[in-house]
């Protein structure tokens, strides 16, 4: 656990963090390359993109990192008929989950909606306090019954990573066959601590930033991506 005790009101102050270059070739970690979500990510990021905006673009970020993370989903196949004959094609094998952490992974989820729209959605509240940065848990809404081959875990900022470490935990004990988690933007310290932790998952991500300043945001980042979607600043 991350320890902030010595500086509560700048909590990332002292704390050693690694750099871009020492997690790039982390383990089941993807980074987008794709020019599209570049392009978006640079208005998502300016300080003057306004919140519905900056909603709309969460979303279609969404429908680009679900396009990424779900290429390797199982298929099996089906029967169909065409107007013109029958011929074996394919649906997903089992359904698909997606684990909005509230608030801010709302816009995400929605965008993996336009994906898949019968997925599937968990809804799982984790607020991080802004002192200790620990993640504490204040809605749950997983069912009990299980019948997914796959959940995602969506929330755009990976900072220190305590929120997607707990959600993982959370989503492991329903007993998912498999987990992936889905960022926008992800520190270097966020990124290794979740590898560390959860190193049988997948980590989609549309961009690997450069460090945690003293308060624990991310930089250059985005600002708070809760409060820019929602207007709540
Ligand atoms: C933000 C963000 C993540 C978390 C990341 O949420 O959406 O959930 O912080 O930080 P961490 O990696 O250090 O845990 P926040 O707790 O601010 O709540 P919100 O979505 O309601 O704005
Ligand atoms: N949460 C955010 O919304 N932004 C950050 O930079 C870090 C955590």
């Amino acid at each position: 656990m991350l320890d902030t005790s010595s500086h509560p009101e700048h909590p990332m102050q002292g704390i050693p963090q690694p750099t871009r270059d020492q997690v790039l070739a982390l383990p089941r970690v993807h980074i987008s390359q794709h020019p599209v979500m570049a392009h978006k990510l640079t208005a998502l990021r300016d300080r003057h993109t306004a919140p519905p905006e900056f909603y709309r673009l969460v979303k279609e970020i969404g429908e680009l990192l679900a396009y990424e993370a779900t290429a390797s989903l199982a298929l099996e196949t089906s029967e169909t008929e065409t107007p013109l004959t029958t011929m074996q094609g394919y649906k997903l094998a089992g359904g698909i989950g997606i684990t909005p952490i509230l608030r801010a992974g709302l816009g995400l989820a929605e965008g993996f909606r336009e994906v898949i729209s019968d997925a599937q959605v968990w809804h799982l509240g984790l607020r991080r306090d802004e002192r200790t940065l620990q993640a504490l848990e204040y809605y749950n809404r997983l069912p009990h019954k299980v019948n997914l081959q796959v959940c995602y875990a969506v929330d755009p900022m990976l900072a220190t990573g305590g929120s997607a470490i707990d959600a993982i935990n959370i989503l492991k004990r329903r007993g998912i066959p498999r987990l992936s988690y889905v960022g926008i933007i992800a520190a270097p310290f966020g990124l290794q601590n979740l590898v560390q932790a959860h190193p049988d998952i997948d980590v989609y991500i549309a961009a690997l930033d450069e460090s945690l300043n003293d308060l624990g945001y991310i930089v250059p980042g985005l600002g708070d991506a809760g409060d820019r979607q929602f207007g709540t600043f």
